[in-house]
């Protein structure tokens, strides 16, 4: 099953950031939309590209304006990021031992959608409504 996203909860107002999570969450609808076809290989490097191309950027991104505007949670949030990261890597892990299989990227698409939009409507709209005040 798909996980659907409110775009009001996805929107933090910051256009560098919006762009970001759009892309990711576009990204993420066409991983899902491959669950279709039996391309494990392409889909294994679609959830690499996501992570290392989008994801990492977007998370420094971040870190480096929370840091620039001394922004009072920093750490929590940067932790959160680290967390998601290692949650990443722990499946990538399980991969490799298992091998490329539809259920495990079933597992994989529900973790990352999960775990990023719930940190993107909790963490990342804190974050937002700070630095809007200081970017404005
Ligand atoms: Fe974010
Ligand atoms: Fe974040």
């Amino acid at each position: 099953m798909a996980v659907y996203w409110r775009q009001d909860l996805i929107q933090i107002g910051i256009e560098s950031i919006d762009q970001h999570h759009q892309q990711m969450l576009d990204l993420l609808g066409k991983f899902h939309s491959s669950f279709n076809t039996n391309l494990e290989e392409e889909r294994f490097k679609m959830i690499i590209d996501f992570i290392d191309n989008h994801t990492v950027p977007t998370f420094k991104n971040e870190e480096q304006l929370m840091k620039k505007h001394h922004y009072p949670n920093f750490e929590e949030h940067q932790h959160e990021h680290r967390l998601f990261l290692d949650n990443y890597k722990e499946l990538k892990k399980e991969f490799k031992k298992k091998g490329v299989n539809k259920q495990l990227f079933l597992t994989m698409y529900r973790t990352i959608s999960q775990l990023l939009t719930e940190h993107i409507s909790r963490a990342d709209q804190s974050m937002g409504s700070y630095l809007k005040d200081r970017l404005a």
